[in-house]
């Protein structure tokens, strides 16, 4: 007997996944936005909230101990599936958006000045572009953006050149475009940064999900990622940051947990992680998202990787065989991420007509509403995005759905 595909051994484990939207079976090709959740992850929360829950670190109490050994397990997880150095570089945050914020704040705030440089990528998810420009407009610093070609790839030449026009103080580049696909050479994007000194963070949100990730060959400063998008909860992410870069910044939110002792006359901060982890967190998600580490190990990133590899190869022949349409974002090296448009037809239009008939895609911007324009495309794409479960036959379906839209809107 054949062995079976990925999706045959796992899409059994996806409740979500055997129901219907509008009477027709659920085609969930919008895993970009958010991925679906696996019994264990679903099962690993309702056990802590039904059998340990309590309050973590300071409890003198059996369930305490219970809750703080799973969350800290859970740290100790991430920092292993990263591959970081310590089990303290990881800190535990509300995602990407979230990590990447802390660091404008606690160390933008300390180490910018006036006329220091921010560099980012013209393919940035919002998140990495707006929580630089607060930081550098109350700092008179500036964002400067790395171009990107065409087909979706980063233009290495004016990426050499910017970093030898602004000597910026920090990089930050995504690892996959959410909107694109395209995965970015972050080692060599880091090591280039570093020899320029500027201080490096790589946004992985969209990377957790898809690869192996190993964030001391990258050679980056920081590196954040967000749990839902990889098969766990939403409202919990990290930041990995080198020691060193952690222990010289200053915390950012004050609260709880992340102090020493303190008295009105001053206060002492707490050591690494705890530092920058104010106030009870969201102590559920953090033990979920460990185990939906330990499911993505279970199958292992090389086996998923390969998969979502074939599924984009396989959409793009599909998908190219449509008159009038185009795909946005065509780099050798892509994560399970297809945008596209279509000649003379709004993408909202489509993707409405595809949700009737059951495919969840998704439209607009996807939070990079300056690649949009410097791609000029001023109403975004339609974007299927694929997971671990997606099957070859679910995106053979969405191309016949699309085709049938598209004779209907013409
Ligand atoms: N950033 C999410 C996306 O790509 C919401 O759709």
């Amino acid at each position: 007997m054949a062995s079976l595909t990925l999706p045959q051994r796992i899409r059994k484990e996806f409740p979500i996944l055997q129901r219907e939207v509008h009477g027709k079976p659920l085609v969930y090709l919008d895993n970009a936005a958010s991925a679906q959740k696996p019994l264990a992850v679903i099962e690993g929360q309702r056990e802590y909230l039904s059998n340990y829950h309590a309050n973590i670190h300071r409890g003198a109490h059996h369930l305490a101990q219970l809750a703080t050994e799973a969350y800290e397990g859970a740290r100790t997880k991430i920092a292993d599936h990263i591959g970081a150095a310590s089990t303290d570089e990881i800190i535990f945050t509300g995602g990407s958006t979230d990590a990447i914020n802390l660091v404008a704040q606690a160390w933008g705030r300390a180490n910018l000045q006036e006329g220091d440089v921010v560099l980012v990528t013209q393919m940035e998810h919002h998140a990495n572009i707006v929580p630089w420009q607060m930081v550098c407009s109350e700092k008179g610093s500036r964002l400067e953006a790395v171009n990107v070609h065409e087909d979706g790839t980063l233009d290495m030449a004016d990426f050499a050149a910017q970093l030898e026009r602004h000597r910026p103080k920090l990089v930050g580049v995504v690892h996959a475009s959410n909107t694109l696909g395209t995965i970015n050479p972050v080692a060599d994007l880091c090591a280039q940064a570093r020899a320029a000194g500027a201080v490096t963070l790589v946004d992985g949100s969209q990377a957790l999900p898809h690869l192996g990730i190993d964030v001391q060959e990258i050679g980056c400063d920081f590196y954040v990622a967000t749990g839902h998008k990889a098969y766990g909860p939403t409202g919990i992410g990290f930041l990995y940051g080198r020691r060193e870069m952690l222990e010289a910044m200053p915390p950012w939110r004050g609260g709880g947990e992340m102090i020493k002792r303190v008295s009105f006359e001053g206060t002492t901060y707490n050591e690494l992680p705890h530092k920058f982890e104010a106030g009870t967190p969201h102590i559920s998600g953090g033990i979920a998202l460990g185990i939906a580490l330990d499911w993505m190990n279970g199958i292992g990133t090389a086996e998923i990787s390969a998969h979502e590899t074939a599924l984009v190869q396989h959409a793009h022949s599909a998908l190219n065989t449509l008159s009038g349409l185009r795909i946005v974002g065509t780099a050798p090296q892509k994560v399970g991420v297809v945008s596209l448009v279509v000649e003379g037809l709004h993408p909202y239009d489509l993707g409405t007509l595809l949700d009737g008939q059951g495919f969840a895609v998704r439209t607009g911007h996807h939070c990079t509403e300056p690649l949009m324009d410097h791609l000029g495309l001023e109403s975004g794409t339609l974007r299927m995005s694929f997971a671990a479960y997606t099957t070859r036959e679910e995106i053979d379906r969405a191309v016949i759905a699309l085709d049938r839209a598209i004779s209907m809107l013409r």
